[in-house]
């Protein structure tokens, strides 16, 4: 079966004050339809520039990245963004967030409310559908974004440290809640973290990536079964995948050196 997200050979460069930096050095991956799959790795070694790519928010300097087996040329409503600051209208009502991208597809008014209502219902955020951004808390807002990235039904949900500013128990909760909608929705999910617990109890597996170039380093199949629950946090299976997780990103091997021009 064709992977969902393929990237292919996919290179790209910085300009840092004249100095070309490798910001990602041939990386290769297949993501299948329906996967779960979290990237873990040192600051700076290419995770958000790998998502943007696949975002079709940047163009890589060599090689491709295939949705569906085509290539992505640029943006597109299929592929839902999250990222760690929430994206949200200030002016705009959590409803009105959430309808925005079903407003642009052309979706009529009565529809629009009644997809808005699922996703908000999704995320907990009921009784705060008429409430401005300003007035919810950081994890409420993350929600809304969430909300607002399902409505449009995209088929792929690219996250950058969706979780990243919040505080523990939050991060805890809105992970089940993540989980809980993917398995009823099963869109194709690509997870940044620095969390390796939330790497691990996420997904099916987990991208390591390695710094200068950022390359992938290691790819850990995640064996525990799904519903995810708290119990599993603190069986010896997960402590020795967080363990194994744990050792690949913070035993790296030193940096490539690059000596050719
Ligand atoms: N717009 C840019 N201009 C110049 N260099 C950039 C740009 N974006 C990223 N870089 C460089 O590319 C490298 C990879 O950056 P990227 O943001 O993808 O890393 P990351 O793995 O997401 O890091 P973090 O975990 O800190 O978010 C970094 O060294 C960064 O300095
Ligand atoms: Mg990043």
């Amino acid at each position: 079966m064709t992977p969902k997200i393929q990237f292919r050979d996919v290179s790209h460069s910085f300009d840092l004050g004249g100095e070309t930096f490798a910001a990602l050095d041939h990386v290769s991956l297949d993501i299948a339809d329906g996967e779960f799959v979290t990237v873990v790795g040192p600051s700076g070694c290419g995770k958000s520039t790998l998502m943007n790519i696949a975002a079709g928010l940047l163009d890589p300097m060599s090689g491709e990245v295939l949705v569906d087996g085509e290539e992505v040329r640029g943006p597109s409503p299929q592929r839902g963004v999250i990222f760690q600051q929430y994206a949200l209208f200030p002016w705009m009502t959590v409803r009105k967030n959430v309808e925005f991208g079903l407003k642009i597809a052309g979706v009529g008014a009565e529809e629009r409310r009644r997809t808005a209502e699922r996703f908000i219902d999704m995320v907990g955020l009921t009784a705060f559908a008429d409430a401005l951004p300003k007035t919810l808390s950081g994890g409420m807002k993350q929600r809304c974004a969430i909300a607002r990235a399902y409505a449009v039904d995209p088929t792929i949900l690219l996250m950058d440290e969706p979780f990243g500013a919040l505080d523990a128990l939050t991060r805890v909760q809105l992970q089940d809640r993540l989980l809980d909608t993917w398995s009823r929705e099963r869109r194709t999910v690509m997870f940044i973290t620095h969390d390796v617990d939330e790497a691990v109890y996420l997904a099916n597996r987990v991208i390591v990536m390695a710094a200068r170039p950022g390359r992938v380093h290691r790819v850990i199949e995640v064996d525990l079964p799904y519903p995810r629950t708290e119990e599993m946090r603190l069986s010896p299976e997960f402590a020795e995948l967080r363990r194994e997780v744990w050792h690949s990103v913070y035993h790296q091997p030193t940096p490539i050196e690059r000596t050719s021009p």
